[in-house]
């Protein structure tokens, strides 16, 4: 690699640090996908508790910093990831963006509300300050592979789909909005059905109906995640389906074949189940980092879509009628 960046990361939890070891096979945080790619060069943690800060750091083999400002005084960073609580999103973007940095890489969703991402991304624009948000499926090629077989009509127009979530609409279910529009295209209606505050007080899983720019429609059904955690949804073409299953580790491909039983009836038949590159998706956002600022190849998960994601969800949640 020509050029070292060095990484600031941001929240020492679960995605941050925790999800996984410096031994796993998976890449599923962001410390093991800095420290695994080469070009970057991961200095440390900021977290609010030093405990966890301190065992992160000791995981990684790099430094905890006390705060943001702590860590700038001391070293010359690059990019700094957010692994904080959605919460708090805004108000570590807003503050690192008063700092000589070239690139954020900002966990999902972009903030709590809209205002807030407005606010965000206009001062990105104006501080010339790039972010990449992590809508993990987007760094999957099994997934860019579908979205450009969908782009060039393979599977003819899509007809309709339906899928299953929990944990929030914006928390999770931004998840699905995100790769509803990265796949099948932008969303310009919706109808709300029903909800359950399965997860955060703030945060309702909201089932809805979603209509297309494009034509297709797609019901989104939420399951709340004290019964188990679901993630998982499929996509029906004119000649194809598509299950994606497993929170996308998974993927069925259904081809149109005349029915066995009923003469001159058309079936579906499942012809292709593999697995996805999702536990390589951490490194794979990475890789796009480092295209971006030595390429400038684009940035797959744009604040735009970000905020896009974002509007839907604040949508639907406006959509519901609570007794
Ligand atoms: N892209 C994905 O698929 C995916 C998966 C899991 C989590 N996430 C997102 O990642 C974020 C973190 O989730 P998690 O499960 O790792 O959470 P977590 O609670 O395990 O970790 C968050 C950490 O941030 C620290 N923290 C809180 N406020 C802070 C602040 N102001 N400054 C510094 N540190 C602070 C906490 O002490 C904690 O250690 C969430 O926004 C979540 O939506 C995304």
């Amino acid at each position: 690699m020509e050029k070292q960046f060095n990484v600031l990361i941001v929240g020492a939890g679960n995605i941050g640090a925790f999800f996984d070891r410096p031994s796993s096979q998976n890449i599923l945080t962001h410390a093991h996908a800095f420290s695994k790619m080469e070009g970057f060069n991961l200095l440390g943690f900021v977290d609010v508790s030093k405990e966890k800060g301190m065992k992160a750091s000791k995981l990684w083999g790099v430094k905890y910093f006390s705060s943001i400002e702590e860590a700038f005084n001391k070293d010359k960073i690059d990019v700094v990831s957010v692994c904080v609580p959605d919460e708090y999103h805004y108000s570590v973007l807003k503050k690192l963006s008063n700092f000589p940095l070239k690139l954020v890489f900002a966990e999902k969703p972009l903030a709590k509300n809209v205002k807030e991402a407005e606010e965000i991304i206009k001062t990105y624009k104006d501080k010339n300050i790039k972010c990449l948000i992590n809508y993990s499926r987007r760094f999957v090629p099994e997934f860019e592979i579908l979205k450009d077989k969908v782009a060039s009509g393979e599977y003819g127009k899509f007809i309709c789909g339906s899928g299953y979530y929990g944990k929030g609409t914006l928390h999770n279910g931004s998840h699905l909005i995100d790769f509803l529009r990265y796949t099948i295209g932008e969303i310009n209606d919706f109808n709300s059905i029903d909800y359950n505050f399965d997860f955060y007080k703030d945060d309702p899983s909201v089932s809805a109906i979603l209509h297309f720019k494009n034509g297709g429609n797609f019901v989104m059904q939420n399951v709340p995640c004290d019964n188990y955690t679901i993630f998982e949804f499929e996509l029906l073409f004119q000649n194809k389906r598509i299950r994606i299953i497993d929170s996308g580790f998974k993927i069925e491909e259904y081809d149109v074949i005349d029915s066995k039983t009923f003469n001159g009836y058309k079936n579906l038949s499942k012809e292709k189940e593999y697995k996805t590159e999702l536990n390589m998706a951490m490194l794979n956002a990475v890789k796009n980092i480092y295209n971006n600022l030595v390429y400038n190849e684009n940035l797959k998960c744009t604040l735009e879509d970000g905020y896009k994601a974002m509007k839907v969800c604040e949508g639907l949640k406006a959509g519901i009628k609570h007794e």
